[in-house]
């Protein structure tokens, strides 16, 4: 068996004992120091929550995998909650709608075929796309919308670009241009705004909410405003590559292209990205396995359309490798969590050690991808 075989099948043991936690008892499970993901205190309903699906989408990859019905028995035991928080709860969702909606109602949907999870889907998408400002071009990310008076106010991050394949997907399915143009106006956005001309990325940019005027860069989650947050830039790369995927617009692809370029110059030998890749010289940095899971993913999706990136093709192979080793895998069926080492902010700037719900999703992934299991739900 191989090393990706065996890091997929040891996703697939704790999937089926996480899974059964999170629908017994729906909450974020978004990252834990000890791997407990369980013992995290954030509740299924809070607007916060941006994880919940990531287990989700590793039971549904489990369920593609193994063709074992408990998993998606588990997921659809969910189905009610993901339906109430988006008609009932509207006002306490955020742009991680995509996120969440994504690795639950649309995956479920591309699996099961049934209706309701199609009509959960969508109005996912209608909640996304009210969180567009016409003026700034951007999908404000954080806060509840009624709240203007905030510093979420005029904001967009990175992120969001992996929120846009629900607009993509909502647009295709509902036959409705309006969220593929707000998906592409958040992407050209992006473009212009976050990426900087030597191909790294703000983590944050601001509007001035009133007028829609550009203000400039901001930084919630790297080390400073003109630092580079790794994970921010596996974002940004596998986030333009899905734009490339459903709009065929080469720009995407070529900006994706770079950014992905000089995130593979930016690696040491131990490819597992440091944190951010600009911390002051003489800073040793904790690493972040969700960050080199993430662009794995993103390398994945571009190398389906350039084939030839060989680089890239190696870079891909070089990061599962050592995901895969027994340094970073968590081979405790006692512990929920699979990758160690990923990072968490602990306030803004600074950044701590812990496993990650969305690094073990993206792992899952990107060995799904190698091994030709299952389908894209992004
Ligand atoms: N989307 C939040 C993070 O990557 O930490």
């Amino acid at each position: 068996m191989t090393s990706y075989q065996r890091a997929s099948n040891l996703c697939i043991r704790k999937s089926r004992i996480n899974i059964q936690r999170l629908a017994e008892a729906p909450k974020s499970g978004a990252f834990a120091v000890d791997g407990n993901y369980f013992g995290f205190e954030e509740g299924f309903y809070e607007i916060g929550n941006w994880t919940s699906s990531f287990f989700t989408g590793m039971a549904l990859l489990a369920f593609q995998e193994t063709k074992d019905k408990f998993f998606l028995q588990q997921v659809e035991c969910l189905q009610d909650d993901y339906r109430r928080k988006v008609f009932e709860q509207d006002m306490n969702t955020m742009h991680d709608l995509g996120f969440l909606y994504t690795l639950y109602s649309v995956a479920l949907y591309k699996v099961t075929q049934k209706g309701q999870h199609r009509d959960t889907a969508l109005r996912a998408a209608e909640l996304l796309v009210r969180r567009f400002d016409a003026g700034g071009g951007y999908i404000r990310a954080w806060g509840r919308l009624d709240e203007r008076d905030t510093q979420y106010a005029g904001l967009a991050i990175i992120d969001c670009m992996m929120n846009l394949p629900l607009l993509h997907w909502a647009s295709v399915e509902s036959g409705t241009d309006r969220f593929r143009e707000i998906a592409v106006r958040h992407a050209d956005s992006t473009l212009k705004y976050f990426v900087r001309p030597d191909d790294s990325v703000f983590h944050s940019f601001r509007w001035d909410p009133n007028t829609g005027a550009p203000r400039g860069g901001d930084n919630f989650c790297g080390y400073s405003i003109d630092s580079q947050w790794a994970r921010g830039t596996a974002w940004a790369v596998f986030g333009f590559a899905l734009s490339y995927r459903y709009t065929r617009d080469e720009k995407y692809l070529e900006v994706a292209l770079r950014l992905a370029r000089r995130f593979v110059h930016l690696l040491d030998d131990e490819f597992v990205p440091v944190w951010d890749f600009r911390l002051p010289a003489g800073t040793k940095g904790i690493r972040d396995s969700s960050a080199a899971a993430i662009a794995a993913c993103g390398f994945q999706e571009l190398l389906k359309f350039c084939s030839d990136e060989k680089v890239l093709a190696e870079t891909t192979s070089a990061l599962l490798n050592r995901l895969c080793s027994e340094e970073y895998l968590d081979l405790s069926d006692a512990c929920a969590g699979v990758l160690k080492f990923g990072e968490v902010g602990d306030g803004v700037g600074k950044a701590r050690i812990a496993y990650t719900s969305w690094g073990d999703y993206f792992f899952m992934e990107a060995l799904a991808r190698f091994l030709g299991k299952g389908e894209s739900y992004w």
